[in-house]
């Protein structure tokens, strides 16, 4: 399967989010990824379940929703609620993150678990049957336009062979640092889906589609 392109609206004009989402869509997105943060988990505050839901009217397109916010269960409803189609939660951010993956699927929603850069592989060990994705950040989360962090190829690479053994259909995703190059290593290391704030929304909305282009490598 191609790799698909999911744009980070943290980069995207907030004045204008409806209008971005709408333009990103034209470009050929294939999946909005909406980056939740509470000044607490990450140091930085974004947007919270009304937005997800004032958005949703604007694209037919999923919505993969990454919580960066602690506790996270008492939330995952909501942004269920709101029309998230992808939910990814950070084993740190809960105490118990099996029990997160299973309410996200028991809201008939996809499970992703998020990988932080020095959170290990074995992270994965008791998770790997039930996730639907597992999620490499490229960077600390918290903002966008940091650079990406080299040694995650060889995390990526590691868990593509996880997946491959376990038969099972899980996306690989990768956040943070993606432009045209490090995009290229990702996919060399394994991962089919690719998060790109900074990389997307360079240029203004007349350039989106070339940079979306460019991050497949066309
Ligand atoms: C970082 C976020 C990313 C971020 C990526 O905490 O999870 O999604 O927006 O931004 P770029 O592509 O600019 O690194
Ligand atoms: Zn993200």
């Amino acid at each position: 399967m191609p790799v698909r392109i999911a744009p980070s609206i943290l980069s995207a004009d907030f004045a204008r989010l409806g209008e971005e989402i709408r333009a990103i869509d034209a470009a050929g997105a294939d999946w909005i990824h909406v980056d939740v943060m509470d000044g607490h988990f990450v140091p930085n505050i974004t947007i919270g379940p009304g937005v997800v839901k004032a958005l949703r009217p604007h694209t037919a397109k999923p919505f993969d929703v990454h919580l960066m916010i602690s506790p996270v269960d008492p939330f995952l409803d909501a942004f269920a609620e709101a029309g998230a189609d992808i939910i990814t939660v950070h084993p740190e951010a809960g105490p118990h993150i099996h029990r997160s993956v299973q309410r996200i699927k028991a809201l008939g929603k996809r499970a992703g678990v998020v990988l932080n850069p020095a959170t290990p592989v074995a992270a994965l060990d008791y998770l790997i049957d039930d996730v639907d994705l597992i999620l490499v950040m490229s960077v600390n989360p918290g903002f966008g336009g940091q650079s990406f962090i080299a040694s995650q190829l060889r995390k990526i690479a590691a868990i593509r062979k996880l997946i491959d053994a376990s038969g099972r259909a899980i996306d690989l995703e990768v956040d943070g640092g993606v432009d045209r190059t490090t995009a290229r290593q990702c996919i060399d290391a394994g991962a089919d889906v690719l998060v790109a704030g900074t990389a997307t929304f360079a240029g203004g909305t007349d350039r989106y589609a070339d940079n979306i282009r460019a991050l497949r490598g066309q």
